[in-house]
């Protein structure tokens, strides 16, 4: 198949570059250079709110992953606008491109914050999704624009929704990166790390490149209008995770507590079953082994 994959510099992209390299022929867009090998050569610069350079980078597009997106939860708060500029109107103009390209498949990259705060755990695709944040709710309208395409022009859709992804990839000099990046960093500096409150809340923790294999187990079903979770199913407490970290690191590493979050989400995990069941998705990398990497030199 030919695969247009936007945000194609971003981290999860790198490792999708690399799923489907050996039986398919992707190329990416980004609004940034790209910095992984995988994706060095694949990606064109351009704004996905840009209609002329969509049209362009869509041509001869079988199926296209949007990965592109305003990532930050704290930024949406701080510029809604921005926030639904890039992750709305940006999700209808890619849409838009691939419909007029004639391509047959839209994989939307959702989010987990789509459901908002659970209502039980592990939670399933048929959760009631309530986001509680700016970037939930982009994300969410992003999926209804999605299945909205889908039926008005008989594009075949698919939404993933990923839990907490990590990987060496991610940007640690974002300041939102998440709270493995930050561990990570933390431990090969030597500075404690930092867990807020008691550490007994739980997210659900699953390699980015096992997030790539799920989108190309997507991309290649035939199926139609699947809503899924990205997630390993194992709860993971933050204490836990700093342990993992410590037990991995070269490096001797302390832990300390500071004040708690306001208006944390307590537990998150995701029910799996139905990426098992409809595409045969399993995780493959364990926790313990994804942060072993994160000390070695490379990825
Ligand atoms: N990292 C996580 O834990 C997580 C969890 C759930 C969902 N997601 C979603 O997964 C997707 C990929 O995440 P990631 O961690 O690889 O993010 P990333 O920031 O590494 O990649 C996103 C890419 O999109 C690009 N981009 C942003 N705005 C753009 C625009 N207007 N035009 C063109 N390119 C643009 C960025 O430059 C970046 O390279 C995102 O949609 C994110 O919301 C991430």
């Amino acid at each position: 198949m030919n695969i247009l994959v936007t945000g194609g510099s971003g981290q999860l992209s790198s490792y999708l570059f690399e799923e489907l390299a050996s039986k398919h022929e992707a190329w990416g867009v980004d609004l940034r250079e790209p910095v992984f090998e995988s994706a060095r050569g694949r990606v064109t610069i351009a704004d996905i709110l840009d209609p002329e350079a969509m049209r362009e980078v869509c041509k001869g597009a079988d199926a296209v992953v949007h990965t592109a997106a305003q990532v930050s939860v704290q930024r949406s708060t701080e510029d809604p606008a921005f926030d639904v500029e890039t992750n709305v109107l940006g999700t209808v103009r890619v849409l838009k491109a691939a419909r007029d390209a004639g391509a047959s498949k839209f994989v939307m990259i959702s989010s987990a914050a789509a459901y908002g705060n659970p209502r039980h755990v592990p939670v399933d695709e048929d959760h009631p999704a309530e986001p509680l944040s700016i970037y939930g709710s982009s994300k969410l309208s992003a999926e209804h624009f999605t299945q909205a395409f889908g039926s008005s022009y008989g594009m075949k859709w698919a939404v993933i929704r990923p839990f907490n992804f990590y990987s060496p990839r991610a940007d640690p000099k974002s300041p939102y990166s998440g709270v493995i990046t930050k561990f990570t960093q933390n431990a090969a500096s030597g500075i404690p790390l930092r867990i807020e409150g008691d550490g007994s809340q739980t997210r659900d923790f699953l390699h980015a490149a096992d997030v790539a294999r799920l989108v190309r187990l997507v991309v290649e079903s035939d199926r139609d209008g699947m809503v899924l979770n990205g997630g390993s199913g194992q709860a993971t407490s933050i204490l836990d995770l700093a342990n993992v970290v410590k037990k991995v690191s070269p490096r001797e590493v302390t832990i300390e507590h500071v004040a708690p979050r306001t208006a944390d989400i307590k537990h998150s995990v995701a029910r799996v079953e139905r990426a098992r069941e409809m595409v045969g998705f399993t995780t493959r990398i364990s926790l313990e082994e994804g942060l072993k990497a994160f000390f070695r030199n490379g990825d």
